[in-house]
């Protein structure tokens, strides 16, 4: 998520940085910061917004360091303020640090750490590695480094420098990318070659659980256990803008494969198997209060309301309470009757969407408990909200929202087993949804493997004018995703329809030149979308199916069929969409379509 660059050498540290750093913003703006070993001392400039506010900050200022790191951020833990920007410091101020990931056990070194006398300036999880460093720190930066990470769980990729140490940086890396560019008498690190691509070719990349110490003449590598590891040199031969996208041709495209990590990082440190319960500390409730709960109403707009309405069969179904979902645009207008007991959940990407915080406002200002279910940390709906939920599934780019969709439903799966389990769910119903749950990120990546046979169908329909996307129960909102999806990026009429409404009015416009794609998994109401799709196949209509693993039975109805791994009927949607993403992605692409930014939308709709 966030960017991180570093550099040693004999060259001033400050344009490097700075340059790194703006290569890397689109993995996180929401702060920035650097930290320089200027003439003995460590200084330091932090800055909420941008990074053009940094460099405004920085201008005027000569600084002849040649030693330093950087950081632009997108926060998951505290606000993205000045003081929550990195790097973060130790209590002496001699140590500075800068990092990507999240450090799950934050709260227990804290606590520790606190027990030992060290205060805490920031509400990052961040800070407390510099604390722990120092608390291991005697004269060697590498072993204090090494010390202090053994203690920490969680992901991170860090950067470290230190006062008393002004040429040496310490990096290391555990599930968040890091890499070494080695130069000639100068030496970088970064979470992204891109940030250092300028400067050198020849780079190292940091395997999970490996420290390196970088000098202006050398980096050597070692492990958490210290055992010297010998560095591969490699070369990259992408360009910059190649890389930036992580070689995918389209952000869109990057994010849709992106979805096993973001889906993974949506569960890291929820679950919770031995009580069969998710952990979801950021509601802010107390027992009582979730206990109260006998009314949820689910607002947001777009995707973010496909999620919405998926949230509304999970919760129904499966915690019993009563559910609304309402278009937040509709919600703030109406007059909603909010009664006790009522909580109201805001759900948006960006955080910033108008209408829904219009709507979280007046949810508010009738009484409701409103919690948020956010990717952007900070952003104004996580700020007004009671409470909430991060989906912590990183910077999203292309419009077309895709992973942050999944996400969602992953978070409002882990809400369905917390107020489900405080009610009616029996634990063994509880440690299913919970295996399930884990097995998500798998089974999304395996859809992905498949992609090529999504491109060949999207190859023989990129012609065609009008498509219908058809599910039933939890996959019906998945057809209205499916279809808004392909309307977003290729400019094709989609709808999305519930698969039995079909007969009611849509059947009029199929035939032989209408593309219905079907959500047809092995489920409760598999035989009705079975019968759907011969309603469709006698009118000569051309069926693509999404069908289970195994489903021999499909294959002589339908024109194609895109198998997906057998999942829990609750948790379909997140594999079922996936394929969909896929179709629209290839035939916007087979339409020469700007796939990033479509023409007339905008990542966060800011206006009514
Ligand atoms: C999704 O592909 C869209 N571009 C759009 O519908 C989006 O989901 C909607 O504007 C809501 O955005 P939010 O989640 O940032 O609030
Ligand atoms: N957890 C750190 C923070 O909140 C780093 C965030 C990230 O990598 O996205 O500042």
């Amino acid at each position: 998520m966030c960017g991180i660059v570093g550099y040693v050498g004999d060259k001033t540290a400050v344009p490097i940085l700075m340059e790194g750093i703006k290569k890397l913003e689109y993995r996180g703006y929401d702060s920035a910061g650097i930290a320089l070993l200027e003439r003995g001392e460590m200084v330091f400039q932090k800055n909420a917004g941008k990074i053009k506010v940094l460099e405004e900050n920085l201008a005027g200022k000569r600084f002849t360091a040649t030693c330093g790191i950087a950081h632009t951020r997108w926060a998951t833990h505290g606000e993205p303020n000045d003081t929550n920007a990195h790097p973060h410091t130790d209590e002496s101020g001699r140590i500075a640090v800068v990092h990507n990931g999240i450090i799950e056990n934050y709260r227990s070194l804290k606590k520790y750490l606190e027990g030992k006398g060290h205060t805490f300036r920031t509400e990052t999880d961040t800070e407390i590695i510099a604390h722990l460093i120092e608390d291991n720190y005697d004269g060697d930066l590498l072993s204090a480094v090494r010390k202090a990470l053994k203690r920490v769980e969680g992901t991170y990729g860090i950067a470290v420098v230190c006062k008393e140490n002004p040429d040496e940086i310490i990096a290391a890396r555990h599930g968040s990318p890091l890499v070494i560019g080695s130069g000639s008498g100068e030496n970088f690190v970064a979470s992204d070659v891109s940030a250092i691509l300028r400067h050198t070719k020849q780079v190292v990349y940091l395997e999970d659980g490996e420290l390196a110490r970088v000098t202006p003449d050398g980096f050597s590598i070692s492990t958490l256990q210290n055992v010297e590891v010998t560095p591969e040199l490699q070369e990259i031969e992408w360009s910059l803008e190649q890389i930036e996208k992580g070689g995918f041709e389209h952000f869109m495209l990057k994010e849709i494969y992106e979805q096993p990590v973001a889906l993974q990082n949506a569960q890291r440190g929820r679950l919770d198997f031995e009580d069969g319960m998710s952990r979801l500390a950021g509601l802010q409730l107390q027992l009582d209060e979730l206990l109260s709960i006998n009314r949820v109403i689910l607002t947001a707009c777009g995707t973010s309301w496909h999620a919405a309405l998926i949230g509304e069969y999970l919760i129904e179904d499966l915690s019993r309470i009563p559910v609304e979902v309402e278009y937040a645009s509709e919600f703030r207008y109406r007059s909603p009757i909010i009664p006790d007991g009522t909580v109201v959940f805001v759900i948006s990407q960006s955080g910033e969407t108008a209408d829904t915080l219009a709507a979280l406002r007046e949810a508010k200002r009738k009484g409701a408990t409103v919690l948020g279910i956010c990717n952007v940390v900070g952003s104004t709906i996580a700020r007004e909200t009671n409470g909430g939920i991060y989906i912590h599934a990183g910077p999203e780019i292309g419009v077309a929202s895709t992973k942050a969709f999944t996400s969602q439903i992953m978070v409002l799966s882990l809400v369905t087993l917390l107020l489900g389990r405080m009610r009616h769910m029996s634990i063994e119903k509880g440690r299913q949804l919970l295996e399930g749950i884990r097995n998500i990120p798998t089974q999304v990546q395996l859809i992905l493997d498949n992609a090529e046979q999504v491109k060949r169908i999207a190859d023989m329909y990129c012609d065609h004018n009008n498509f219908l996307y058809l599910g039933r129960g939890i996959n019906f909102p998945v057809a209205l995703e499916g279809a808004l999806k392909l309307k977003e990026i290729s400019y094709i009429h989609a709808e999305g329809y519930p698969a039995a409404e079909m007969k009611h009015g849509p059947i009029a416009l199929i035939d032989e030149n209408m593309p219905v794609v079907v959500i047809a998994l092995k489920d409760q109401v598999y035989d009705k979308v079975l019968s759907n799709i011969q309603e469709i196949k006698a009118r000569n209509g051309r069926v693509i199916a999404v069908a289970s693993q195994g489903d021999d039975e499909i294959k002589r109805l339908a024109d194609h069929v895109i198998y997906i791994p057998n999942v829990l009927y609750h948790l379909s949607p997140m594999l079922s969409i996936i394929p969909l993403q896929l179709l629209a992605y290839y035939i916007a692409l087979n339409r020469g379509r700007d796939v990033d930014q479509p023409r007339n939308l905008a990542k966060s709709v800011t206006v009514e």
